[in-house]
């Protein structure tokens, strides 16, 4: 068992989830110069995507650091690029709070947090003053919940932070903020996505767009019709899940709503890939993102269409130091599987992975309705 386990994490779990958070961004600048001696860069782990050089196939994903506290040490952590916000234009106080659940027999997170954060403003005094001293940084950005015009709050939102970062993630699948997964298929995300390549077209930043794996598999069709149009550089599958898996261990009506993250998101977020791995058929890369914890989880994922993933609940359950075990076990993974480079085994197995997981629609797994508080 890892020290982190045996002495830090019990005692981080004797807090209130959003506390223990807290205390997390607090020890990370002061930690972070004694985990980057754990690990080393490894040129076989190396990743090209829209084109960014990133040095890891594993990323951070959003959440973590929601208001750009400790950013600037997370690369150390091992991550290939790591993934800020989701900033809106106004800052916002979110959902009322008790509003992250910790399900720790499932090695799960359950969040209603509603985009809490510190707004375009400030964050990006954050990120000029951190320029220079860190390694690809991503800026999610959001939309208020009340705004009257959403598509402009990510319009904006890309113009401010585009000169600042390496990409942006246009989130539009946040469970928690009500009426905002509308935005990604059908009518509204022709209307976004045509306001966004405008921009792009200015700014040169390349988008990503984060969507959610509780797509049908007709809506997954329409909405990858809409970004082969486009110009949309990535898409990442996906944000947490509305549905409740029946083998989860936690009580099911002390849980409460909002996107459930960590293990049980697993087999979902991996079919929810190979689905728009089959519809986009390589023309856009994907970014896997549920449930990865080990070197086994992201490489299945790059085989099966990921050029790149990420992770959150993960570090919660792992530790710190699960990224630079990752990176050093997919070394050795790679060679076992037959594999140069991980830029190889993009997409190597496509045509074998199965889903092992009914679609969203199917009655036993049918998405609760979003947070409405
Ligand atoms: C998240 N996630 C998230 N995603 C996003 O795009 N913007 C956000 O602000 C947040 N906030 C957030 C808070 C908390 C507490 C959690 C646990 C998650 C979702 C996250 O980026 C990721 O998509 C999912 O958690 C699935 O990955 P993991 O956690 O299973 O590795």
């Amino acid at each position: 068992m890892s020290a982190y386990k045996l002495l830090l994490r019990p005692l981080l779990f004797g807090l209130d989830p959003e506390v223990s958070h807290d205390r997390v961004l607090q020890l990370i600048p002061l930690l972070a110069p004694l985990i980057k001696l754990f690990g080393r860069r490894e040129a076989c782990l190396n990743v090209k995507l829209a084109g960014l050089d990133l040095p890891s196939p594993v990323g951070l994903a959003a959440g973590f650091d929601k208001d750009l506290r400790c950013f600037e040490h997370l690369d150390s952590l091992g991550f290939g690029a790591v993934e800020v916000g989701t900033i809106t234009p106004q800052p916002q106080t979110g959902n009322p709070k008790k509003r992250i659940e910790r399900l720790a027999k499932d090695n799960a997170v359950v969040n209603r947090m509603g985009f809490p954060n510190i707004g375009l403003s400030d964050a990006i005094l954050r990120l000029k003053a951190a320029k220079g001293r860190t390694g690809q940084v991503g800026v999610n950005i959001g939309a208020n919940k009340q705004s009257a015009n959403r598509i402009q709050d990510y319009i904006e939102g890309y113009r401010a932070v585009a000169n600042l970062c390496g990409y942006v993630t246009v989130n539009v699948s946040s469970p928690n903020t009500p009426g905002l997964r509308a935005l990604e298929s059908g009518d509204g995300l022709r209307l976004l996505v045509d306001a966004l390549d405008q921009e792009i077209e200015v700014f040169g930043t390349p988008v990503f767009l984060k969507v959610s794996p509780d797509l049908s598999d007709s809506e997954i069709e329409q909405t990858c019709g809409i970004l082969l149009d486009s110009r949309i550089a990535a898409v990442i599958v996906g944000n947490t899940t509305t549905q409740r898996p029946s083998f989860l261990k936690a009580k099911y009506k002390n849980i409460g709503e909002g996107g459930l993250s960590g293990e049980p998101l697993k087999e979902i977020s991996l079919a929810a890939l190979i689905r728009f791995s089959n519809a986009l058929k390589g023309r856009i890369p994907l970014i896997s993102v549920g449930g990865i914890a080990n070197a086994e989880d992201v490489l299945d994922r790059i085989e099966a269409g990921a050029s790149f993933v990420q992770l959150y609940t993960g570090l919660i359950y792992e530790g710190p130091l699960l990224v630079h075990r990752i990176n050093r076990s997919l070394v050795r993974l790679l060679r076992k599987r037959g594999y140069a480079n991980i830029q190889n085994a993009i997409g190597a197995a496509t045509s074998s992975v199965v889903i092992k997981c009914a679609p969203p629609q199917s009655p036993t797994m049918a998405p609760k309705p979003a947070f409405s508080a």
